[in-house]
């Protein structure tokens, strides 16, 4: 099979790294690099090793000049969800980085949007693509009756630039990991959250760095994520340390080695599963074989929605002081989506959903296992 032809729009710090990515994958091909700053194309065709690929500023223009047959959307969250809606009504499908959108009324936009427009919108949650990450959740399952999980991040990494200056900078830009791959561990979707955030005295971020959260999961089970990213010292991994709770045992994991179980006092061995690839590079596979055989892929955003909506309902309540249901959120999103909505067709599609809820699950590949 020939190597699907992409075009890749936005070649900053992380459009770099997908530049090599893609560059890797002899099932991908790139045609042509879309970025605001003509300069950072350039300097993106370059890292790529082919100084002659074709550059602009123009997504559509360039996709019909190249022939692109896909698009991966690496640029900012506030243009998620403009540069994403242009791909898919010039007919294109596209691989989106994380978040899906910068707010949850526009990730139902771009949803509908794939609905309307017929074409995959898929998000690349990148921490979902670890083989650890499926060994600890089949370790999870061999835990009986689930009850909880919980995740400790304590990392203290000074960024410099945008983050170091965003409102609410550990749920917005890191907890969506964290909260995306408990929803995967659970196999469940979250019903509410009570979450605090806050700054310590000698945190160099202006937004604040530290949060807890209790988020109440579907049949009663409970999250709890205790992260900061200004705890230096005995910092746990990228991933965050995790462990659950079922009624045979319990299953650790530390983010960066094989996960493992107690039960009660036994080894657990669950059977291997296979291998869903690393990272970035994880997703592109999944996203190309989901394009060439019409299947949905783990990240399409009907799926995706829910991890958003979780950093959005913990900062309302941080900013509230209240418990916040997760539906509400949902449901006002959809509300404020309806009003913003300005093509017809995606209009229509946001009108046609019932609950926010059934409508993400009936077109979701992670529709609840329960
Ligand atoms: N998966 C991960 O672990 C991970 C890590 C870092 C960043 N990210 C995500 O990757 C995305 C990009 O982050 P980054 O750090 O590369 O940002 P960046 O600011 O370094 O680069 C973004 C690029 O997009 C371009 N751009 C912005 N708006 C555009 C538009 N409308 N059209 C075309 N180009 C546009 C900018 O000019 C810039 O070159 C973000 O969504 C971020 O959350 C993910």
């Amino acid at each position: 099979m020939t190597a699907l032809r992409v075009l890749q729009v936005g070649a900053g710090g992380m459009g770099r790294a997908w530049l090599g990515t893609v560059a890797a994958d002899p099932d991908v091909e790139l045609v042509g690099i879309v970025d605001l700053d003509l300069d950072a194309a350039r300097a993106g065709a370059a890292h790529a090793g082919d100084p002659t690929i074709p550059v602009g500023t123009d997504l559509t223009e360039l996709a019909a000049e190249t022939g692109a047959e896909a698009v991966l959307d690496i640029t900012v969250p506030v243009a998620h969800h403009p540069v994403t809606l242009q791909a898919l009504h010039a007919g294109l499908p596209v691989l989106g980085e994380k978040p899906a959108a910068q707010t949850v009324a526009e990730a139902l936009s771009l949803a509908a949007a794939a609905e309307a427009t017929g074409k995959l919108f898929m998000v690349s949650q990148s921490r979902r693509y670890n083989d650890q990450l499926v060994a600890f959740r089949q370790h999870v399952r061999g835990l009986g009756a689930i009850g909880g999980l919980s995740t400790r991040f304590a990392k203290a990494p000074h960024f410099g630039g945008f983050r170091e200056q965003m409102d609410d900078v550990l749920l917005l830009d890191m907890a969506i990991h964290a909260f995306d791959s408990a929803r995967y561990v659970l196999e469940r979707d979250p019903v509410s959250v009570y979450c605090e955030s806050w700054n310590p005295s000698w945190s160099w971020y202006r937004g604040d760095a530290a949060a807890a959260a209790v988020f109440a999961f579907e049949d009663d089970v409970r999250y709890v994520y205790d992260g900061s990213w200004c705890a230096p010292g005995a910092e746990t991994s990228w991933n965050g340390d995790w462990r659950a709770s079922g009624a045979d045992g319990t299953a650790l994991w530390d983010g960066d080695h094989d996960p493992s179980s107690d039960l009660d006092g036994t080894t657990g061995a669950p059977s291997p599963a296979a291998s869903v690839g690393h990272e970035i590079a994880g997703a592109l596979t999944s996203f190309v074989r989901a394009v060439r055989s019409g299947e949905t892929p783990d990240g399409e955003v009907h799926g995706n929605v829910m991890s958003l909506a979780m950093v959005e309902a913990a900062i309302a309540s941080t900013r509230t002081g209240q418990r916040i249901v997760i539906d509400e959120v949902l449901e006002r999103a959809h509300a404020e989506a309806l009003t913003a909505e300005r093509h017809d067709a995606v209009r229509d599609r946001l009108a046609a959903w019932g609950s926010v809820r059934s409508a993400l699950a009936a077109q979701s590949a992670e529709a609840p296992a329960v």
